[in-house]
């Protein structure tokens, strides 16, 4: 991802109803006005949709810390189609908000709206997930996880698990949804790392839409026409916990017959964690409000701002989960 996007500054920093026809869910938190009548800073937030317990986390924290930070937030859910964000950002345009941000449901396809965007003098800041078009100029900045490094992280725990043993390790996996850069770095990350040894063979790899009720379905194909799986490695924790209703209906149990590898560490995937039905969890942080008012405040300034700015995260084993599950934000 890092490549594709040609950012030169990698891991430089570790750390509402406005919108029309966009399948709007949020609300303006704020005075309601349009960008540049006044001090007040009006941001135009497009949010990828709530498909997950990480986008509910991420949503909240953008929203509180938009309050807190005394911005105007515009925010517009976009039900996971790229067409409206696409409306909600001509929208953000056209309503004269002083900073655009959003979260891209897929990679590819901003160039023409980014573009309208810079034509405006409006600058725009990608979070949590990037886009592939080469212009880096076409916004100010991502914050957000490196999800190559991610996958990297399950595959490292997967090929330290089976040390030493030489029986081939099936293994089926459960995608996030297609042209999304956690899906496709997830999987390329993961699969870096495990074509080193070809014990690996990921014998099913299939969507489940980020969601837990594909998770869940797609998990009962997979588990209908796989008779030998012994690893399921799900891109995000929602997919992980249908598939183990899936998994457990079939008769098996989840982490000790099939062992289970997701992403995102949040409450119900670390429960999941401690009470092992799960093995492993890399974690993705979407606590990104906070440093995103910051970067906003920033750009509207005119101040210079790092092109990329860094979650950090860890991983977590069962044990780890309990010790961390207390005091859990999310
Ligand atoms: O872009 C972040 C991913 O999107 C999260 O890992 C997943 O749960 C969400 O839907």
């Amino acid at each position: 991802m890092l490549k594709r996007l040609s950012i030169a500054v990698a891991g430089g920093l570790l750390l509402a109803s406005a919108v029309a026809g966009c399948g709007d869910s949020g609300s303006d938190t704020g005075s309601g006005k349009s960008g540049g009548g006044d001090d007040k800073i009006t941001l135009g937030f497009s949010q990828v949709g709530a498909e997950s317990g990480w986008r509910t986390a991420n949503t909240k924290s953008i929203q509180e810390s938009a309050a807190s930070s005394g911005i105007d937030l515009k925010f517009s859910d976009a039900q996971g189609k790229q067409e409206n964000q696409i409306k909600a950002i001509r929208n953000f345009i056209t309503q004269r908000v002083d900073v655009i941000a959003f979260s891209p449901v897929v990679e590819s396809g901003w160039g023409t709206v980014l573009k309208e965007a810079k034509d405006a003098n409006i600058p725009v800041i990608l979070t949590d997930r990037a886009i592939d078009d080469p212009d880096t100029s076409l916004y100010k900045t991502f914050i957000g996880s490196d999800f190559v490094e991610e996958g990297k992280k399950a595959g490292d725990w997967l090929v330290k698990e089976y040390e030493g043993k030489s029986d081939p390790v099936n293994i089926v996996e459960l995608q996030g949804s297609p042209g999304a850069a956690p899906a496709n770095d997830r999987k390329s990350g993961f699969a870096d790392v495990i074509k080193a040894d070809t014990k690996f063979k990921v014998i099913a790899s299939q969507t489940g839409q980020f969601t837990r009720t594909d998770g869940k379905a797609v998990m009962e194909t997979f588990l209908k026409s796989q008779p030998d799986i012994d690893v399921l490695y799900a891109h995000n924790d929602d997919m992980g916990l249908g598939a183990i209703e899936a998994i457990e209906a079939a008769g098996k149990k989840p982490g000790t017959d099939i062992k289970i590898i997701t992403v995102d560490a949040v409450k119900d995937g670390m429960t999941a964690l401690a009470d092992g039905k799960i093995n492993f969890i890399v974690e993705c942080s979407p606590l990104l409000g906070p440093q995103l008012m910051e970067l906003v405040k920033k750009a509207k300034a005119g101040e210079s701002i790092p092109q990329r700015v860094l979650t950090k995260e860890t991983t977590f084993t069962p044990e780890q989960a309990k010790e961390a599950l207390p005091s859990r934000k999310y």
